[in-house]
């Protein structure tokens, strides 16, 4: 299953910190981007939970606040997973079997394009051209370049491997 959004409790501890600083900064101006900014060092995302709370603390409306989060690209609604895996649909990975692979991994950790597994280990993303068109069809995880995936079978070998580092962790 995949999980978009954790669910972060009321009594969430790191409210705490978050109210403070608030606080802190209640007589200045415009401040949504920065309460945001901290708002998202705290919990490492933006939840609904969390915009919500910071609607009712600061007193402002929710949907300016999550017009500020959906309008800057550093912010991040739902939870990223450890590594990131970006499948790569542009022409020349399309035409040679990148939506196979696409299909491959989505059936391996039983997520769709934009979620992150459950064990919080994969967030998987479409791309558009990656710059290596030469090596069709690409997946990259992280940096990390994966080339000619046109033999499916290399897929779970591939993922397996991150798994096995988080492991030996
Ligand atoms: S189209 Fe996939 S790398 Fe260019």
């Amino acid at each position: 299953m995949a999980k978009n959004n954790s669910i972060i409790a009321d009594n969430d501890p790191r409210f705490k910190d978050l109210d403070q600083y608030i606080d802190s900064i209640r007589n200045e101006e415009g401040t949504n981007l920065i309460v945001l900014q901290k708002a998202q060092g705290i919990f490492g995302f933006l939840p609904i939970e969390v915009l919500k709370h910071i609607s009712d603390y600061k007193q402002v409306p929710l949907s300016e606040l999550y017009g500020v989060a959906t309008f800057y690209s550093q912010f991040t609604l739902t939870k990223r997973g450890k590594h990131t895996i970006s499948i790569c649909l542009g022409t020349a990975c399309y035409v040679r079997g990148a939506q196979k692979v696409l299909d491959k991994v989505k059936d391996i950790l039983k997520i769709e394009v934009g979620e992150t597994t459950e064990d919080g280990l994969f967030t998987l993303e479409n791309a558009r051209c990656l710059g290596c068109c030469g090596l069709a069809p690409v997946m990259m995880i992280d940096e990390q370049v994966y080339a000619n995936l046109v033999d499916l079978e290399k897929i779970p070998g591939i993922l397996d491997k991150y798994r096995e580092e988080e492991v030996n962790e």
